[in-house]
């Protein structure tokens, strides 16, 4: 939360122009605290209805969504053919993402960041950390175009796939929202962009929005490989 200091608002008050009045600077000096206060008080109801929306003493950056009566897995097949669930991830915090390869800028915006994390996290705790990528376009997105995209990022990433019926239910399991948009002779898709977080006990725990940065999410991973 931004703080105006006592010094800002008195330096303020001695910057006077010169010839300008005592009973001016005085004005200028009450506009000045009257401007923090106008500006001071909302903030601070803003930062109070955050917390209660997260859930007061979440000790997370992101949407505590622990007890969720959704997010509970998935059954899908990974990029190399290799059936998965949820299950196959116990002991690793799991950060799951829905999208698409030819996203333009949302999806490679969001695995960028997801390879930062794992930099800023260390060999030792992102060995702990598994990173899902979910396509919501099995259409045009095969096993062998989400081997190139992943490896693109990050050779540890897994990216997973299922047919028009899985991928619709596994969005529908987890609130997520996708939808063809055509463009001329084809198309693009809308998706949610937040990132969901399970720990390591497969619990659905976290739900980053895509405008948090890379060391809100790893704050977010840290704190649950800490046993939050
Ligand atoms: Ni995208």
């Amino acid at each position: 939360m931004p703080q105006i200091s006592i010094s800002s608002i008195s330096s303020g008050r001695s910057a006077r122009a010169p010839g300008e009045s005592l009973v001016g600077s005085r004005r200028a000096y009450l506009r000045a605290v009257g401007g923090f206060l106008a500006v001071g008080l909302p903030l601070l109801s803003g930062c109070d209805r955050l917390k209660e929306l997260t859930g007061g003493n979440s000790p997370f950056k992101g949407i505590d969504v622990t007890g969720a009566p959704y997010g509970h897995g998935f059954s899908l097949t990974d990029m190399n053919g290799v059936p998965r669930t949820l299950a196959d991830y116990k002991g690793q915090v799991v950060m799951l993402y829905f999208g698409f390869v030819q996203c333009p800028d949302v999806c490679p915006t969001a695995l960028s960041r997801a390879s930062q994390v794992m930099e800023l996290l260390g060999p030792e705790q992102a060995a702990k950390l598994q990173v899902l990528f979910v396509t919501v376009d099995p259409e045009r997105d095969t096993p062998e175009l989400l081997r190139d995209y992943m490896a693109a990022f990050d050779p540890r990433f897994v990216a997973l796939r299922g047919d028009a019926q899985a991928t619709q239910a596994t969005a529908d399991a987890f609130k997520v929202y996708y939808k063809q948009v055509p463009t001329g002779s084809t198309y693009t898709m809308d998706h949610t962009a937040l990132s969901y977080l399970f720990d390591p006990q497969g619990r659905f725990r976290v739900a980053l929005r895509h405008e948090q940065t890379a060391d809100d999410y790893a704050h977010d991973i840290r704190a649950l490989l800490g046993g939050a």
